[in-house]
C-alpha cells in the first residue's frame, strides 16, 4: 500500500514530541490525525503556514482527553467515517509530574495513571479490531527512561505509568502478531519540549553533564525513530523497546 493512503493518528499532537512525530508522518505523505486535549494549539496548528491546502485535505485535528474511553471511541469513529482505515497508531499524550512520594494523592494518582496508562490502554483497544480487519498495523507507544530506570525528572506515579506501557507493548505485541501488527515502544530521555522547559536551569545543566553525548534530544530525533517503526521496513520489529536518551541508560 502507497504510504499516502496510511492513516496515522498521534495522541497529544499540539506540542513536543507529538506535534514532531505528527509533521513527520506528514512529510512522509500519510493521512495524519493530531489529536489533543489543547485545542487552541490544535487551532493555532491548523491555522499555521505549515498548512498549505495539500496538507490540510489529509490532515485531521481532534480535540480530546485520552483518559475519557467515551471521547476515544467517538474519535476513532470519526477518523473510520471519514478515512475508513487506521493503519497507526502513535500513543504520545503524556503528563509528568515531580511530586514527591509522602506528597502523591489519589487524585494526582488516579490523573497520571488514567491519562498515560489508560490513555494508552484504551486507545489501543479502540483500534486493535480496525487494524485485524485491514491485516495490518503499527502501535507505538512513548515511554520514558523513567519507567525503565526509575527518576529522572519526575513522580512515582509517572514513573509507574510509563512501566506499564512497556508491559502494554508485549501484551498487545503477543496479542496482534498474527494480523500483520505489530507494538513497540520508544523510550526517549531529556528530548527538548515545552515540558522540559519547565524544569529549573540549574537541574537541567546537571541532567546535561550526566548524558553521554553531553547534549538534550531534538523531538526530530524521536519522530525519525518512530517513523521508521510505523514503516513497512519495520514488519519484523515487536515488542521491542527503542532508547533515544544520548546513552544515558545502556543495557
Ligand atoms: N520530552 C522528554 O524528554 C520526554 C522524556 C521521556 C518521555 N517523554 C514522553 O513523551 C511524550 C510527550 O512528551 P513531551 O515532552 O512532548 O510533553 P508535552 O507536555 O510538551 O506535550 C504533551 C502533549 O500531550 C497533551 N496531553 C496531555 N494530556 C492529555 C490528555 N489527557 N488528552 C489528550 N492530550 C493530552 C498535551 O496537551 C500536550 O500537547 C509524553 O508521553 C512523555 O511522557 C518525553
Amino acid at each position: 500500500m502507497e504510504e499516502s493512503e496510511r492513516v496515522a493518528i498521534v495522541t497529544g499532537a499540539a506540542q513536543g514530541l507529538g506535534f514532531s512525530i505528527a509533521k513527520k508522518f506528514v512529510a512522509d505523505g500519510m493521512k495524519v490525525v493530531f489529536i489533543d486535549k489543547n485545542q487552541n494549539r490544535l487551532n493555532e496548528i491548523k491555522e499555521s503556514r505549515f498548512m498549505d491546502s495539500a496538507i490540510s485535505k489529509r490532515t485531521m485535528f481532534l480535540s480530546m482527553d485520552v483518559s475519557n474511553v467515551t471521547e476515544i471511541k467517538h474519535g476513532v469513529r470519526t477518523i473510520l467515517d471519514t478515512w475508513g482505515r487506521i493503519d497507526i497508531l502513535v500513543n504520545n499524550a503524556g503528563i509528568r509530574k515531580e511530586t514527591s512520594i509522602e506528597e502523591i494523592d489519589e487524585k494526582e494518582w488516579n490523573l497520571i495513571l488514567s491519562v498515560n496508562l489508560g490513555g494508552t490502554f484504551f486507545f489501543s483497544q479502540a483500534v486493535a479490531n480496525v487494524m485485524k480487519d485491514q491485516k495490518h498495523g503499527r502501535i507505538i507507544n512513548i515511554s520514558s527512561y523513567g519507567g525503565q530506570a526509575g527518576p529522572l525528572t519526575s513522580g512515582a506515579h509517572y514513573c509507574a505509568s510509563k512501566a506499564g506501557q512497556l508491559a502494554l507493548t508485549k501484551v498487545f505485541a503477543r496479542a496482534l502478531s498474527d494480523f500483520g501488527i505489530t507494538v513497540n515502544t520508544v523510550a526517549p530521555a531529556a528530548v527538548k519540549s515545552p515540558e522540559m522547559d519547565k524544569i529549573a536551569p540549574e537541574k537541567l545543566e546537571r541532567m546535561k553533564a550526566g548524558i553521554p553525548v553531553k547534549r538534550f534530544g531534538e523531538p526530530e530525533e524521536v519522530a525519525n525513530i518512530v517513523s521508521y517503526l510505523a514503516s513497512d521496513m519495520a514488519g519484523y520489529t515487536t515488542g521491542a523497546t527503542f532508547d533515544i536518551n544520548g546513552g544515558l541508560l545502556m543495557r
